[in-house]
């Protein structure tokens, strides 16, 4: 069980519950934190307040947040061994960022590519949050004394900043952040490509329906977009991701559906046809969703449980953040905290 007194290693990660997670979330991301809770302290958060950087539905935005925290738990996460949370539940993230965000450059906030990418696809709305989001990030990880953080490439150059914001508060204030490793899953499955588009990532956010495979997708859904999956007119099962990019997608999501390696793969189907490379990576992604679905099913069920396990983890991940926060103020020369914040 993590709690503050720990000597084990600390992994943190996050998503921000902007609509569900596709199959490459579940096996980019997800299914790389569920081995960590063996010999890890782990954290696994549903960062709402990054997802305000874009405008809500308030009404959605509770929806999705609840739904991201039972998907995470239908994959594997368990509450038992994690502290499962939601950012906003934990006032230390946003008061940890401010005080990063006096320790982040314009210069370094400007240079990161998602602010790039996110200021020209929301014209009309490019606002401070968003150009803060690596800051509250770095305060998500720093707060726990975090050693490792599993993610997608996509975040590579977020947590290289949050390393220089450490490194930089520590050489000014002494060794208050523990400096997080990356554990950056950049090849093979995690990559899984958009089924209609295979040159790009598949995003939750791909305007068509038939480009990503969600991990709450029902059977028929899945094997409907999998039959639907572009491919090529080569007439080979190779791996060759420049000339044949969507067979080689299928053939790297069936190799994640089913643990198998490359080899297997070419081995088990050099003699088929795409038809049935479709069907069987369509059978073998429901093979892996099937339970999931069924636990969410369950969790969503019991909307009290939920919100029970969520408030809990609230709770540790406060405590723990106290800790670090009460140091921050010492080595500042802020007051100490008051009351309920100063549990440290
Ligand atoms: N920015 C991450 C993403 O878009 C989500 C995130 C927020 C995160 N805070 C984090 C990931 C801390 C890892 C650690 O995917």
């Amino acid at each position: 069980m993590t709690d503050a007194v720990s000597k084990r290693s600390v992994a943190f990660s996050a998503a921000q519950p902007t609509g569900h997670l596709t199959i490459g979330n579940l096996f980019g991301a997800i299914n790389n934190w569920i081995p960590l809770q063996e010999h890890h302290d782990t954290l696994f958060c549903v960062v709402d307040l990054h997802a305000l950087t874009v405008r809500q539905d308030p009404q959605e935005l509770r929806k999705n947040t609840l739904e991201l925290a039972a998907i995470y738990m239908a994959a594997g996460i368990d509450p038992e061994k994690s502290i499962v949370f939601i950012q906003s539940q934990v006032p230390q993230h946003s008061q940890l960022a401010w005080i990063l965000s006096t320790f982040a450059q314009l210069g370094e906030l400007e240079r990161m590519t998602q602010f790039k990418d996110k200021s020209l696809r929301h014209r009309g709305n490019v606002n401070a949050g968003l150009f803060t989001y690596p800051v509250l990030m770095a305060a998500d990880i720093l707060l726990y004394k975090t050693n490792i953080v599993p993610v997608g490439e996509d975040q590579k150059q977020h947590l290289e900043l949050t390393r220089d914001i450490a490194i930089r508060f520590n050489n000014i204030h002494g060794p208050v952040f523990t400096i997080p490793e990356p554990a950056i899953q950049s090849h093979g499955a995690a990559r899984v490509r958009d089924l209609q588009n295979p040159e790009k990532k598949m995003s939750k956010s791909a305007e068509s329906d038939l480009a990503k495979v969600m991990m709450l997708d029902d059977a028929n859904t899945v094997l409907k977009k999998f039959k639907k999956a572009v491919t090529d007119s080569l007439g080979e099962i190779r791996f060759d991701e420049t000339n044949q990019a969507g067979v080689t997608n299928l053939l790297s999501i069936w190799c994640a559906a089913t643990g198998s390696n490359r080899e297997t793969a070419l081995a088990h189907f050099s003699h088929n046809q795409y038809g049935k490379l479709k069907v069987e990576t369509a059978e073998a992604v429901n093979a892996v969703l099937e339970p999931i679905r069924q636990k969410y099913q369950m969790i969503m069920n019991d909307p009290t449980k939920l919100e029970r396990i969520l408030t809990h983890g609230a709770q540790q991940a406060s405590a723990m953040a106290a800790i670090i926060m009460t140091q921050i103020h010492d080595v500042l020369g802020l007051p100490p905290l008051p009351g309920a914040y100063n549990r440290g």
